[in-house]
């Protein structure tokens, strides 16, 4: 039976890879070893199968012992640990979930819907260290599979519509005390339909734009605005995370070599969990719009196709109804007026699931197979 030791396993992305490995019975079948930060010797976590107390999370001995380890600790953690580990000799499989390793040759990003064969050349080759990509990445991946798996798409821009969990639980939070906020200062003026709108504006605009809001961790106000930068700035005017579009894309496909051209805006909104992103694609030639959809729908079993009208965009094709599923709804399909081979698509998921924890997950069960 596989030893896997889980690092990171209370955090936001760790609780939802639990939570995901219970509902599916994948504890059963491996010997799970969980590790602390900071509570050696405590109780293990009551997930209905009998596991050891707390084991340190910086005992390269311990860990060594494990034929998996899995952390969702984040990058400070694997930078910490993860060189001590193999250049202590330890051959083992590192299923990570921060970013620190991914780009390295060593590195198999994971998203085994879409890339499944590189996995399993890597895994043949002998590879040991699988990361989980980029959280809008994978999740444009999971909705536009179909396309690049049929190589029809010459180049691609994604803006980004990216939600709070993104950057993390304490954000999250910060982002409802600012809508709480923006609410309690005009609670008298909601209250009386006879109040004019532009006086209730102008105390919402005064109250986000004052000392008393809650920005320590946004740095800006979120809630009825929006935050048009995500991470560190490139020598290249990209942010961090528009850099991660196309190189992280092009190492999934396993196309380094020949790479598609992918960037783009990305963009912080007030949603909670779900990344949405709106795409312009070049396609290598003008395709049927029905050939499209049906290459979209048929990629994956999570993906489906959302016609193009109001109704259904709105119903369906929205982070209210994409969070806390699997499923990754792709719309707003129609050629753009540049030509028939401009494409416009529109796509939502859940973040935490298959932009975080879902890859991590399955990538322990193909170890399994
Ligand atoms: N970097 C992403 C974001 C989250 O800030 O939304 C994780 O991939």
């Amino acid at each position: 039976m596989l030893k896997v030791g889980f690092v990171g396993w209370r955090g936001m992305v760790g609780s939802v890879l639990m939570q995901r490995m219970q509902e599916e019975g994948d504890f059963n079948g491996v010997e799970p070893i969980f590790f602390t930060t900071s509570q050696v010797g405590q109780p293990g976590p009551d997930l209905g199968v009998d596991v050891p107390p707390l084991k340190d999370a910086y005992a390269i001995d311990e860990l060594k012992a494990l034929d998996v380890i899995v952390t969702c600790q984040g990058g400070d953690y694997t930078k910490k640990v993860y060189g001590d580990l193999r250049g202590g000799g330890w051959k083992g499989y590192w299923i990570d979930a921060a970013s620190t390793l991914r780009m390295d040759d060593e590195a198999t990003i994971i998203l085994d819907p879409v890339n499944r064969g590189v996995i399993d050349a890597q895994l043949a080759k002998g590879a040991k260290t699988f990361v989980g990509g980029n959280c809008t990445v994978s999740l444009m991946l999971m909705g536009l599979g179909g396309l690049f798996e049929a190589d029809l798409v010459e180049w691609m821009t994604s803006m980004t519509y990216q939600a709070a969990s993104g950057s993390g639980a304490k954000h999250m939070r910060e982002l409802l005390t600012q809508m709480g906020q923006l609410r309690d200062s005009v609670a008298p003026e909601l209250a009386d339909p006879a109040s004019a709108i532009l006086d209730i504006d102008r105390k919402v605009t005064a109250a986000m734009r004052g000392g008393d809001f809650a920005v320590d961790n946004f740095g800006a106000p979120l809630a009825g605005s929006l935050l048009p930068w995500i991470d560190s700035k490139l020598e290249s005017g990209q942010s961090r995370e528009e850099w991660k579009g196309g190189v992280e894309t092009n190492k999934i496909l396993g196309r380094m070599d020949n790479p598609v051209p992918i960037d783009g805006l990305c963009v912080r909104i007030g949603a909670m969990r779900s990344h949405s992103q709106a795409f312009t694609i070049k396609l290598k030639k003008d395709v049927p719009l029905d050939e499209i959809e049906e290459r979209i729908a048929q990629h994956n079993q999570w993906v489906s196709v959302i016609p193009n009208d109001k109704e259904a965009t709105i119903a369906g094709l929205t982070p209210a109804a994409a969070t806390g599923t699997l499923n990754v709804p792709v719309g707003r399909l129609r050629k753009l007026a540049m030509g028939g081979e401009y494409l416009s698509a529109f796509s939502v998921g859940d973040q935490l699931l298959w932009g975080a924890a879902e890859p991590l997950k399955r990538m322990l069960k193909i170890l399994r197979e």
